[in-house]
C-alpha cells in the first residue's frame, strides 16, 4: 500500500529530486512516477522511495520500464527500496527487476512494527546489485 504524502511535500521533492525521480504519462495525462534519491552517504546506491501506477494502466510493464530508465539515467552501481510482505505486485516488480539486469538480490527487516507510531507493518529492505 503506497502512503500518501502531502501535496506540499511531492512539490519539494519535484524540487530538488527531479533527477533521480520520473513521471511517466500516457496521452499527456500522468500514468505513473517513481521517487528516489540517491543516498547521502553513499551517492552510488539509488534509494527508491514511491512507484504507482494508475490502475488503468497496471500490469503492461510501466512500473519496471520507469525503474529501468531511473537505473540507466543515473549510473547508479545499487538500488534499495523497502516493500511490505503483502506487496505481491512491488515485491515481484523489484525481483524481476534484478532478474533482468543479472544483479544479486538481498532483503532484510529495516523499519519494524515498533519504531512506527501508527503500527505499520515492517519494511523489509531490498538491497539489488551491482546494476
Ligand atoms: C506496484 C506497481 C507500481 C506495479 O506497476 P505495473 O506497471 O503494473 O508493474 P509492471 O507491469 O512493470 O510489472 C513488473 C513485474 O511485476 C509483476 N506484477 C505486476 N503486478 C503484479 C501483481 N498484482 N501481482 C504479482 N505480480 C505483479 C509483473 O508480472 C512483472 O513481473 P514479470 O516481469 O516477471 O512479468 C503497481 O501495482 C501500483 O501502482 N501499486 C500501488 C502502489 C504501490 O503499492 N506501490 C509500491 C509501494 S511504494
Amino acid at each position: 500500500m503506497l502512503d500518501l504524502n502531502s501535496s506540499y511535500s511531492y512539490l519539494l521533492w519535484c524540487r530538488d529530486f527531479a533527477d533521480t525521480s520520473v513521471i511517466a504519462r500516457i496521452d499527456g495525462e500522468p500514468a505513473g512516477f517513481i521517487t528516489g534519491y540517491t543516498r547521502p552517504e553513499n551517492p552510488d546506491t539509488l534509494m527508491i522511495w514511491q512507484v504507482a501506477v494508475n490502475e488503468n494502466f497496471r500490469g503492461h510493464g510501466l512500473a519496471s520500464t520507469m525503474l529501468h530508465e531511473l537505473a540507466d539515467r543515473t549510473g547508479a552501481l545499487r538500488m534499495e527500496t523497502t516493500i511490505t510482505d503483502d506487496n505481491a505486485a512491488s515485491n515481484r516488480l523489484f525481483q524481476a527487476f534484478a532478474e533482468k539486469r543479472g544483479a544479486g538480490f538481498d532483503r532484510r527487516p529495516l523499519f519494524t512494527p515498533d519504531l512506527y507510531p501508527d503500527g505499520h507493518d515492517t519494511e523489509y529492505l531490498y538491497e539489488i546489485a551491482p546494476l
